[in-house]
């Protein structure tokens, strides 16, 4: 192997590389199914072998999240998990998501899309005329974790420790899990833990015209399925999963745009094509760049290669949405791509459970972003940009920009 995928072999999502598309085509090309020594576990990088990964009844989240506990030993953050959707198996990961759907409706998100569009014209009014932001730091950081919170009903006024919570939580749950991120994701999640069970209370005594209400009643009525520790565990999910990557959709498209700036004046001129480039920029460069690992339940053999019972396997989006036998051309990034099957969501039972509102809240904070500031540009240097090293997610720690005012 290449000595430049050493770093692919001790955590194959490459925490932190500037450009690690060109690493993950070496091994798909090379050795598609490879075994990552340091990592210990099978990165896939393959659109079809991910797709027979994630559709397999043989490969198991809790069986996973029992080998981190086994390492770990009993932690807070552990046993919070054990409850989260992600890391449930079926039979009982199937009925949750019944539940859960019947509430998180469309119709629910079509009810917020006012609200976040009053919300992204009120925080990037207020920065159009001073020519130049951060879009991470001065709008994109609360950005998801604003409209998770509007859309299940936290109040106004209490959205903002919740903002505060997050970081730390979602740092703790990566693979390495060090004790000292650990440590401050367990006090996170207890704050958080402490919050929604008192904000439960409150909606099971008074109930609102919410989501948190409904879930508290879908709750009630459902035998015993679901617990107020798995009502919890459902919030914190609701923020943690879309807070990394909902920043990175708005920020990892918007840099492809600015890169690409034939591609930025062509939505420029069509902003009908905003779901399109959006869908784009999830394949091109994936918030996300591998879902959680799965643990195989029996020997399984994945694109030639042997995978023994109790073997760890990760499927590496990144590395997957630009395989050329899925995507002609995958290399180029090309707004009105159709069709694009992309896995940034992932596939298979754990889909993304907010895909939709994903899709919508990256929609209208682009369309509002090049419409409103047309001649945006990067401030820097491409080089001058740092990828937050953090596992599994793949995040810029800024992007400035800067654009003409009148
Ligand atoms: C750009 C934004 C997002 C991206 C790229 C993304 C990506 C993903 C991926 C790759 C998975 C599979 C994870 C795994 O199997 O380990 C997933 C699952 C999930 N996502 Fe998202 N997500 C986003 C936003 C959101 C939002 C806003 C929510 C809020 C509801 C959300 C809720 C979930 C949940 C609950 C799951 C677990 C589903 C299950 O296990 O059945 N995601 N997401």
């Amino acid at each position: 192997m290449d000595p430049m995928t050493a770093e692919f072999d001790a955590n194959p999502t490459l925490p932190g590389v500037p450009d690690p598309y060109p690493i993950y085509r070496t091994v798909r090309e090379t050795d598609p199914v490879h075994w990552c020594p340091g990592a210990k576990l099978w990165a896939i990088t393959r659109y079809a072998d991910a797709e027979v990964v994630l559709k397999s009844d043989q490969f198991s989240r809790q069986a996973f999240l029992d080998q981190v506990q086994a390492r770990l030993g009993d932690q807070p953050i552990v046993r919070m998990q054990r409850h989260e959707l992600v890391f449930t198996d079926n039979p009982r990961h199937h009925e949750l998501r019944v539940l859960i759907t019947s509430v998180l409706t469309p119709k629910s998100m079509q009810a917020l899309q006012p609200q976040v569009q009053e919300f992204i014209e009120r925080q990037l009014g207020a920065l159009r005329s001073r020519g130049e932001m951060d879009v991470i730091g001065d709008f994109a950081r609360t950005y998801p974790t604003q409209v998770a919170a509007m859309w299940l009903g936290v109040p106004e006024s209490e959205r903002a420790q919740i903002v505060e919570w997050i970081f730390p939580l979602v740092a703790g749950r990566g693979v390495a899990r060090d004790p000292e991120s650990t440590a401050a994701a367990n006090r996170a999640a207890d704050q958080f833990t402490q919050y929604f069970r008192e904000l439960i209370a409150r909606r099971r005594a008074d109930p609102q015209d919410d989501l948190v209400s409904s879930f508290v009643q879908a709750a009630a009525a459902s035998g015993g399925l679901m617990s107020d520790d798995d009502l919890i565990s459902l919030f914190i999910a609701v923020f943690a999963a879309g807070h990394g990557p909902g920043i990175a959709l708005l920020a990892n498209t918007l840099l492809a745009l600015l890169r690409h700036p034939e591609e930025w004046d062509r939505l420029r001129s069509h902003p009908e094509w905003v779901p399109s480039a959006v869908e784009e920029g999830l394949r091109f460069d994936p918030p996300t760049q591998a879902p959680n690992p799965l643990a195989a339940l029996a020997d399984v053999e994945v694109g030639g290669k042997q995978i023994r019972r109790g073997d760890v396997v990760s499927v590496i989006i990144g590395a997957v949405n630009r395989d050329p036998a899925a995507f002609p051309d995958p290399e180029r990034f090309d707004i009105t791509r159709h069709p694009n099957r992309h896995l940034a969501f992932s596939g298979g039972e754990h889909f993304c459970l907010g895909a939709t509102l994903a899709r919508v809240e990256g929609q209208l904070a682009l369309q509002a972003l090049v419409q409103g500031f047309p001649s945006l540009r990067l401030a820097i240097p491409e080089r001058e940009l740092t990828w937050i090293p953090h596992d599994r997610f793949r995040t810029l720690a800024r992007l400035p920009v800067v654009w003409g005012v009148s």
